[in-house]
């Protein structure tokens, strides 16, 4: 293996320790607790651990936590309802409501409903439009830890050839606004890109994010590339015994490594550096709704 390993878990708690140090000066010079609300409906497992994850970490940090977990069978009014006392509970500076939600809920309705400004997530019309304009939003947690972790790799992105792998709201485009934003030269590839292959070995830069354990591998890399891998899956791992499992990420982690120049490894990578931005901008919404 060649390329250096980008180390999510410790750059995260860098993030969480500079959230805690706010927090405290915001509890002491002001009176104020940042407080962020989640909302969970139904009972996917990983959505629980998320939540469960999500929870244990605001608090760690010094911040409210609020915790909804609401049945699968909650209608779009009763949710509606919730997310109306949360807009405006003075005591809640960061709504997120957990996805997917259960297949009779439209989740863009749910998702706009929630004041743009306690929008953590970033997802609201009004912040994807701020995001794509180049104006100040809430950006998305996960795109936003996956440039942390490039600028403190790179330092400048100006000029960089980018190709996202994905064109999902939560990921895919918001991530290349931003990249965007940073002057690279920015691909949105997708299921439907002829040669992805030839099209990722352009990139000086290669964000994954399909959902699809390993399917980047490292004949697909220019040698030297920086290669984040946002992709979470789950799969059998009989080599660990009768029916145990692994995550794997959507790079082959071992083959990409052998070419690229830096590797985001699965777990360890993105995964913590969304939940510390997710903090981060609890605090920053906390602190625009105080001035
Ligand atoms: N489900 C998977 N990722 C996310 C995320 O970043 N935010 C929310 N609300 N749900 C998710």
């Amino acid at each position: 293996m060649s390329a250096e390993v980008i180390d999510g878990k410790a750059f995260a708690a860098t993030i969480r320790e500079k959230v805690a140090t706010h927090v405290g000066r915001l509890k002491e010079e002001y009176g104020i607790t940042p407080g962020l609300a989640v909302v969970l409906v139904g009972e996917d497992p990983a959505s629980q651990v998320y939540v469960r994850s999500k929870g244990k970490q605001t608090v760690e940090t010094g911040m409210a936590s609020f915790e909804h977990r609401l049945a699968a069978e909650t209608s779009e009014d009763e949710l509606l309802g919730l997310i109306d006392r949360l807009n405006t509970d003075p005591a809640v500076h960061g709504i997120l409501v957990q996805l997917p939600l259960p297949d009779h809920l439209d989740s863009d309705l749910v998702i706009n409903a929630i004041d743009p400004a306690k929008d953590v997530d970033g997802f609201h019309i009004s912040n994807v439009g701020l995001l794509g304009t180049g104006q100040k939003s809430m950006v998305p947690c996960t795109p936003l830890g996956c440039l942390m972790m490039l600028r403190d790799h790179h330092g400048s992105l100006s000029g960089k050839e980018a190709v996202v792998i994905g064109r999902s709201n939560i990921v895919g485009k918001p991530m290349a606004q931003l990249l965007l934003g940073d002057s690279c030269t920015v691909t949105i590839a997708h299921s439907r890109t002829q040669d992805l292959p030839g099209v990722v070995r352009r990139a000086d830069i290669v964000i994954a994010a399909v959902g699809r354990p390993g399917m980047v591998t490292g004949d697909w890399i220019k040698p030297g590339a920086t290669v984040i891998d946002v992709g979470i899956n789950r799969i059998d791992a009989p080599e660990k015994g009768e029916g145990k499992t692994r995550l794997v990420g959507d790079c082959e982690f071992d083959s990409c490594a052998e070419v690229a120049g830096a590797i985001t490894p699965v777990p360890g990578g993105v995964g913590p550096m969304t939940i510390a931005c997710l903090l981060a901008n609890t605090v920053t919404a906390c602190c625009r709704a105080n001035g």
